[in-house]
């Protein structure tokens, strides 16, 4: 008798469905990114991110208790530097006054569970928007990696319970555990940005924070220099697997969607928890479709944030968190 077997068994009802669903998602997946800036009483809409804001401190503390309050329990900081204390060797990124480690401590101060989360750049700070120092036109690896091990630190002492470098300078991992341990900070966690391709979709991001490479001569137009070519794989196991043997605590691979054959290999590969970051232009894509009434915007943002955890991620970075949570509360 044929067919014996009916797959379509398992999809009649709605009750069976969900018995045999293999992914869910929870508050508990997302990590939130948040920008901050200088000010008072700011919450400022990104022009090319409807609906995503960025806060002064005084505004960033009913953020943060309204994120905990729907169940989202970690935060990624990135922050916006005023222009006038941009150099080109973020010096402003070691101020122990700075902006972002008032950001840590406020949100410690409002929400002390909440994890924290510190992107480690030189970017925000750079009046080059690159993510090293720059040198005879080149972004120089080792002199970089020693400003972030000294951020990470000055992060750690402000309260971060994760910093988070983003910058895929080689040797940065070990160069920041060191840092960190040297000073008895053994428990500060690194997640490292570790397969982080040199992508078009982080456009609106630097909308954000004012943070796209200058045009200049003699500056780098691109990060080719640094990230990823988005052509390859294999290469993302390399990077992945030097970070870990430096000492990452979790991976990331970074875009989202274009990248989920990178998250299962890695998944497959490395026995260690995955952020996957979907990232500024990918949430631009979906406000837009949805805007000209082109996508189903709800129904597509659970989809694709689905398909990032189905894929492997263990932790979802992501500016539909909030969305996305509010979404399953009904
Ligand atoms: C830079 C950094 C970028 C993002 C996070 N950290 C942009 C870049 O590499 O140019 C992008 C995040 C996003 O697009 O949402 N250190």
């Amino acid at each position: 008798m044929f067919p014996i077997r009916r797959n379509r068994r398992l999809r009649t009802t709605e009750g069976i469905r969900t018995l045999v669903r293999e992914t869910f998602i929870s508050p508990n997946d997302f990590l939130v990114p948040l920008f901050i800036v200088e000010g008072k009483n700011i919450k400022e809409e990104i022009p090319s991110m409807p609906n995503y804001y960025r806060y002064s401190l005084d505004l960033l503390k009913n953020e943060v208790k309204l994120l905990w309050d729907l169940g989202l329990k970690s935060v990624l900081l990135f922050v916006k530097a005023p222009d006038n204390l941009k150099d080109n060797k973020g010096t402003e990124a070691l101020n122990s006054e700075g902006l972002m480690q008032r950001a840590i401590k406020t949100v410690k101060d409002v929400c002390p569970d909440m994890l924290v989360m510190t992107d480690v750049a030189l970017d925000p700070y750079s009046s080059y928007g690159h993510d090293g120092i720059i040198e005879g036109g080149k972004i120089i690896n080792d002199a970089t990696v020693n400003v972030l091990a000294e951020m990470s630190l000055s992060h750690a002492q402000a309260g971060a319970d994760f910093v988070a470098p983003s910058d895929m300078m080689d040797g940065r991992i070990i160069g920041i555990r060191e840092a960190l341990d040297q000073s008895n900070f053994i428990d500060t966690g690194i997640m490292s940005y570790s397969a982080k391709y040199a992508s078009s979709f982080y456009g609106p991001f630097r909308d954000a924070l004012d943070s796209a490479p200058v045009d200049m001569n003699n500056v780098p137009k691109d990060k080719n220099t640094y990230q990823m070519d988005f052509a390859n794989r294999d290469e993302a196991i390399r990077e992945t697997e030097m970070d870990i043997n430096e000492g990452a605590d979790i991976v990331m691979v970074k875009p989202g969607l274009c990248y989920l054959d990178i998250v299962r290999d890695i998944k497959n590969t490395f026995n260690i928890p995955i952020a996957v970051y979907q990232v500024s232009g990918e949430y631009a894509m979906l406000k837009a479709a949805a805007e000209k009434g082109w996508l189903d915007h709800d129904a597509v943002m659970l989809e694709q944030v689905t398909a990032i955890k189905r894929a492997g991620a263990t932790i979802i970075a992501s500016y539909f968190a909030k969305d996305v949570v509010k979404l399953l509360n009904g």
